[in-house]
């Protein structure tokens, strides 16, 4: 940190690392009337952003990250908006000896949370505000009004939460912004969100291949379909752009859009990152799962290839006679998966904020979600007065609203499943979403062999439904039970 105090600007926050998603935040916080530091590690960046959008504020553009946190009012509030991982602690570092007591840095990155509760440690034994920030929206988000979920002390929200407030998306008034809870929450939170996201499009993409297959229907057909949907509970961006999608057609062929582009989709890794931390958790969220790796098969080209006519269907082709009614069949089976994959994730949530002690509001996290985000819906309303009936709700699924509208739906569900099971339609989060709402109704599960098979082999012990305490059969001797 600077061993006196250095010099203090009038900027009221500054950002560093100026491609898209930076440059739109800057010129957000500029056209709601802060004054910007902006800064960028090339300063050709930085020039542009002033050549092209000066006009629509207030921006103080520095070379130098010295002057760059001069020109800034105390206690600076830094967003740094660079590259996860390495880059991060790169900018960090180079901060950090310019900084005085109290000033707050940002990272509004897409970092896994544990780098975020590592960075918060560190610098708050120097004196200095660590905030790990989601940011949701893309590029137009960070323009127009995203989503944002800052973790951090309480304290950095006092100051940066009315900045952020004002830039971020509102629905009925209300920011879709709020403080999440200490270290790593925010980040841990957009990690969620994003693995949510993963859910989503995956189901919308086999509600897609339900409808091409089943009905036979092109793109453009099916395109129909979802903005339908649009109009109804089903209501959110993703469905929107889904439509939308469906309906373009590629310039250079003439054919469907969606059909020209190779079927192989990537990702960056969030949503890996929260599978892995659903299995380091002990929280199912399968929806999300299936969903990461629905990826990762589409990219197992070797084994793809090898399976191309190889292994036996065993299936007809699909005519579905009643076509209005298998449409709805989906929609039903489509919002049920997607309230399951929410009630998992949301699960997540509940389950690390007890590990780490951040205390985080899910209703309030439904709520911010509303509008900005990629996951914007209108059934997240509904969330959010679910948890307001119930602040330790342990299961969405079970709040009376979502028991109404998931329960109507499980015939068309169930139907929808097995169809696509006996056409060979590959359906991994549907059907597992419907395994998952069988799994967690029942009022007994095989787990209880699955025990037994684990005491017979490995002596690891059961207990039982009648008494208790810890028991071990010697399996091997005269099979008495001992108790362990
Ligand atoms: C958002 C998005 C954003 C981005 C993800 C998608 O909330 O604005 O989630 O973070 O689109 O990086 O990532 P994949 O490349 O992993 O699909």
């Amino acid at each position: 940190m600077a061993a006196n105090s250095s010099a203090t600007g009038t900027a009221e926050i500054g950002v560093t690392g100026l491609a898209v998603m930076g440059r739109n935040l800057a010129r957000n916080f500029a056209r709601n009337g802060f004054t910007v530091a902006i800064h960028n590690r090339s300063f050709a960046k930085t020039q542009s952003l002033v050549d092209d959008h000066g006009d629509e504020g207030t921006f103080v553009a520095s070379e130098s990250v010295e002057d760059f946190v001069a020109s800034l009012a105390r206690p600076r509030k830094i967003v740094v908006m660079v590259k996860a991982g390495a880059a991060t602690d790169a900018v960090i570092d180079e901060l950090v000896p310019h900084l005085d007591e109290g000033d707050i840095v940002v990272d509004a990155g897409n970092a896994h949370f544990p780098d975020t509760i590592r960075r918060e440690k560190a610098l708050r034994a120097k004196g200095l505000h660590f905030v790990g920030s989601g940011v949701s929206g893309g590029e137009e988000g960070a323009l127009l009004g995203p989503s944002i979920m800052p973790g951090g002390t309480a304290e950095s929200y006092q100051w940066l939460g009315p900045i952020l407030e004002k830039i971020s998306a509102k629905v009925d008034g209300v920011p879709c912004c709020t403080y999440v809870g200490p270290d790593g929450a925010g980040h841990f939170v957009k990690m969620v969100h994003n693995g949510i996201e993963y859910a989503d499009m995956q189901l919308i993409a086999e509600a897609y291949d339900l409808l091409k297959q089943g009905l036979g229907a092109s793109a453009a057909e099916i395109g129909q379909i979802f903005a339908d949907w649009n109009t109804g509970d089903l209501e959110s961006f993703l469905i929107e752009i889904t439509a939308d999608v469906l309906q373009h057609v590629d310039a250079a062929s003439g054919s469907a859009f969606v059909d020209i582009v190779l079927d192989r989709a990537e990702q960056k890794g969030t949503g890996r990152w929260t599978v892995q931390n659903g299995l380091d958790l002990g929280v199912p969220i399968t929806g999300i799962a299936e969903a990461t790796f629905a990826r990762a098969l589409s990219g197992s080209v070797p084994q793809r290839t090898a399976a191309l006519g190889t292994l036996p269907a065993h299936t007809t082709d699909w005519q579905v006679e009643d076509r209005a009614a298998f449409i709805e069949d989906v929609r039903l089976a489509l919002y049920a998966s997607k309230v399951v994959a929410y009630s998992q994730g949301f699960d997540q949530i509940a389950a690390a904020s007890a590990e780490f002690g951040w205390d985080i509001d899910r209703g309030a996290m439904a709520r911010i979600w509303r509008g900005g985000c990629i996951i914007r819906a209108r059934f997240l309303n509904r969330i959010t007065e679910a948890y307001e009936r119930n602040v330790d709700l342990p299961l969405l699924l079970a709040d009376e609203y979502f028991t109404g509208a998931v329960g109507n739906g499980v015939p068309a569900w169930r139907r929808v499943v097995a169809g696509a099971a006996l056409h060979g339609v590959p359906t991994p989060a549907f059907s597992s979403s419907l395994a998952y709402y069988d799994g967690v109704r029942a009022e007994r599960l095989p787990a209880a062999l699955i025990q037994a098979q684990r005491d017979f082999f490995g002596a690891h012990t059961y207990r039982r439904t009648d008494r208790d305490g810890t028991f071990h059969t010697t399996w091997s001797g005269d099979r008495t039970e001992q108790d362990a």
